[in-house]
């Protein structure tokens, strides 16, 4: 089914959820956590909030969400915190970088990577909290030691420094959470070049540390990062399974003109060794990216390590397809295609970005063809704009969440779209591919990591960088969530409500 012709969400703002006649939201410019009639929200936990008395705090800007089960009314979180904001965490802006001092840096590199946090509920209905000091309670961050999971050295060392830009993610059925790190040039150049958080004059570490997927056992805190699936911007990393049994990860590199890749593992628990492939959407093949069989990369790189720490160079080399900047990758529950979020393209005239869809051949995640198509296109006249995360819930809809570029919210292409929003999406009836909005975000904030409870009841969301365009020195451009004359603060809540589930 394409979806991409006959959309035309903002003329029906009214749709039946299971017996529940919802209103779609106004877009907002607001300050505020704006949800559908029949919705309601509680602060799960902020930023800086103190989890334990070893003296972690949970950290900055948080954005992935895993669900741990652990029982009806037990589990843990697994939160991605994506990056520092100076001001919020110091009192700096972005201007001049090289008069950082160690402090700061410290300070930045303790409130990134993420939070494993123990979460409760008295009973079914009654609001979910964290607990305060569960040993399972923990912060991996940008100082952790955390290793390579592979034979050879990556720039000399086994062992990497930490973890940062982590961005979205995703979850294994053998219990472990995946972390993506995704604009670590931003704080970890490159050698000779320069960031924007000024840590390359305090610390010597090398960009090829970063830009991997990371492995989190979310009862130990143990992690790894996962060298086989190649480096780059990494957005999420979205589990299915071949036919075969093996391990397949979806992933995209998160940046403009780059490409959607899979890695199929070589067994049905593991991710440490198999075969990365990009997306050849004109020919429909999966490129694998291995040295011996490729005479481009063979002449590019002395070795398949190489191949993987350089993995954008390689994909664009093989023949990889460049696509919108490729985000959060959803597996459809009833159809099984794969759906991309595709941010947006401005130079290509596409500011509203699109949902892409890929139908691997026989319906298997371990094929090596497949056929591709717009499914939704972005748009006044789909509704939806700059779609990044995605979750399906129980009953097979999709829910997107928006990532407006921040100094063009509100502007040009987007003075109709308000603040950042999350959309619901039906994909059955007579208002399939729809999008209806049912939550806007405070003021330049964004919403990110729609995750579900198991039984589809809750809703765990971040609210990230609300005010992030505020400037030193002058009056903040949000409060959220405490009000007032509050600094903003970057925080996840819990959504409820009487047609989830
Ligand atoms: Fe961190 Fe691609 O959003
Ligand atoms: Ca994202
Ligand atoms: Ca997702
Ligand atoms: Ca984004």
């Amino acid at each position: 089914m394409s979806l991409a012709r006959g959309a035309s969400a903002q003329k029906t703002q009214e749709i039946l959820i299971r017996g529940h006649r919802v209103k779609a939201l106004e877009p907002s410019q607001l300050d505020a956590l704006e949800l559908a009639k029949g919705l309601r929200s509680h602060l799960l936990i902020e930023w800086d909030t103190p989890i334990n008395s070893r003296g972690d705090r949970f950290g900055f800007n948080n954005d992935y969400i895993a669900w741990v089960e652990r029982g009806p009314h037990d589990a843990i979180l697994w939160v991605n915190h994506e990056y520092p904001d100076p001001l919020s965490l110091h009192g700096s802006d972005y201007d001049h970088p090289e008069l950082r001092t160690r402090a700061q840096i410290e300070i930045e590199r303790k409130a990134v990577g993420g939070t494993l946090l123990r979460i409760r509920r008295a009973a079914s209905g009654k609001p979910w909290n964290f607990v305060y000091d569960d040993p399972l309670n923990r912060r991996i961050d940008a100082t952790t030691p955390i290793p390579f999971a592979w034979p050879e050295k990556i720039a000399g060392a086994h062992t990497a420094t930490g973890t940062l830009g982590n961005c979205a993610g995703g979850k294994t059925p053998w219990g472990t959470v995946l972390s993506c790190e995704e604009n670590y040039p931003d704080v970890i150049p490159d050698k000779g070049k320069k960031s924007l958080y000024g840590w390359e004059h305090h610390l010597d570490l090398p960009s090829e540390h970063y830009g991997w997927v990371v492995e989190i056992n979310p009862l130990t805190g143990a992690a790894k990062k996962l060298v086989a699936l190649g480096r780059f911007f990494h957005e999420g990393a979205t589990y299915a399974r071949a036919k075969n049994g093996r391990a397949v990860i979806y992933m995209g590199d998160d940046r403009t003109d780059q490409c959607v890749y899979k890695f199929i593992s070589d067994r049905s628990d593991s991710l440490e060794r198999g075969t990365l492939y990009v997306a050849n959407l004109s020919s429909g093949r999966w490129i694998p990216l291995k040295r011996e069989t490729h005479p481009e990369l063979k002449k590019r790189f002395a070795t398949e390590t190489d191949v993987l720490i350089h993995a954008r160079e390689a994909g664009l080399l093989a023949g990889g397809t460049t696509l919108d900047r490729p985000e959060d990758i959803e597996i459809d529950p009833v159809t099984g295609a794969v759906i991309i979020a595709c941010t947006n393209n401005k130079d290509q005239g596409r500011p509203h970005g699109s949902l892409l869809r890929i139908d691997e051949a026989k319906g298997d995640a371990g094929a090596l063809e497949f056929t591709s198509s717009v499914w939704i296109a972005g748009g006044l006249e789909s509704g939806l704009t700059c779609p990044d995360n995605l979750a399906f819930d129980r009953h097979g809809a999709l829910w997107v969440t928006s990532d407006i570029p921040g100094s063009a919210s509100g502007k040009a292409a987007y003075t109709a779209f308000g603040n950042n929003s999350m959309f619901y999406v039906p994909l059955k009836g007579a208002d399939a591919g729809k999008a209806f909005r049912v939550a806007n975000a405070p003021i330049e904030a964004e919403l990110t990591g729609p995750c579900f409870s198991p039984d589809g009841k809750t809703l765990a969301l971040s609210v990230q960088h609300p005010g992030e365009e505020s400037d030193v020195g002058k009056e903040l451009h949000s409060h959220w969530p405490r009000g007032g004359q509050e600094m903003p603060r970057p925080s996840v809540v819990m959504i409820e409500g009487e047609w989830l589930g």
